[in-house]
């Protein structure tokens, strides 16, 4: 396995001071930014869209990691990676044709991840596991931040990594929604490699410092 990678999510940044925030995390040792995309018709709340993308690359360089909460993801992929992501994930409850999805994904340069939510049980990802790039387990039901995360998901990710083992693939597991001190370990024990974190780090008095402690008791349970 791994070193943990940290991945904080914009969509609890001060929107007012974006340039500040991203840069805090960047000199921090934060892996990736992660921006949350939602169409108010697959998630109920609206949020970001490729615009956000082009001015978070204005301010780093650190791979952009988009997280798809829409309707009809193969519409807008090209415009997210001409923006500027290079990592792009898309729910399994969102599409007919994953398959399709993930190769559009790569075929423009970019990473392809898949998204299951909590209730969405590991077995749907059987046949898409060797066409990604990165999967995605949320811990909390997509749409808002700061939300408490949902210890079953723990279950999910241990089974992905038995699936992974039997295919003998090894792709990255990300989790999302309510990681934070109390839960980031037992995430990271479970297999998750990369962790997200919007509350957590960006409600924090020194965002740098939490991003350290949290990276820290990751690596702690690491498998
Ligand atoms: C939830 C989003 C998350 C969110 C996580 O729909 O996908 O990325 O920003 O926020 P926290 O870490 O506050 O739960
Ligand atoms: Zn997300």
């Amino acid at each position: 396995m791994n070193t943990p990678q940290m991945a904080p999510s914009i969509l609890s940044a001060d929107m007012g001071h974006l340039a500040d925030e991203i840069q805090a995390v960047e000199k921090a040792g934060a892996d990736m930014i992660h921006v949350d995309v939602m169409d108010g018709h697959f998630v109920p709340n609206i949020a970001m869209g490729p615009t956000t993308v082009r001015t978070v690359r204005k301010y780093t360089n650190l791979p952009i990691d988009v997280h798809l909460m829409i309707e009809n993801p193969l519409q807008y992929l090209e415009m997210f990676i001409e923006s500027g992501a290079t990592m792009v994930s898309f729910h399994i409850e969102a599409c007919h044709a994953p398959l399709r999805i993930a190769e559009r994904i790569r075929s423009l340069g970019a990473k392809a991840g898949i998204v299951i939510n909590p209730a969405t049980p590991a077995s749907v990802l059987d046949e898409v596991l060797e066409s990604v790039d990165y999967v995605l387990t949320l811990c909390v039901e997509p749409g808002f931040g700061n939300q408490v995360f949902r210890y079953p998901v723990l279950d999910k990710i241990r089974s992905l990594r038995k699936k992974m083992a039997e295919l003998g693939i090894d792709v990255p597991i990300q989790v999302d929604g309510g990681v934070n001190t109390e839960t980031i370990g037992d995430a990271s024990e479970a297999g998750a490699e990369i962790f997200i974190i919007g509350s957590a780090v960006f409600d924090a008095d020194e965002p740098a410092e939490a991003l350290a402690r949290l990276r820290n008791l990751a690596s702690d349970r690491k498998q």
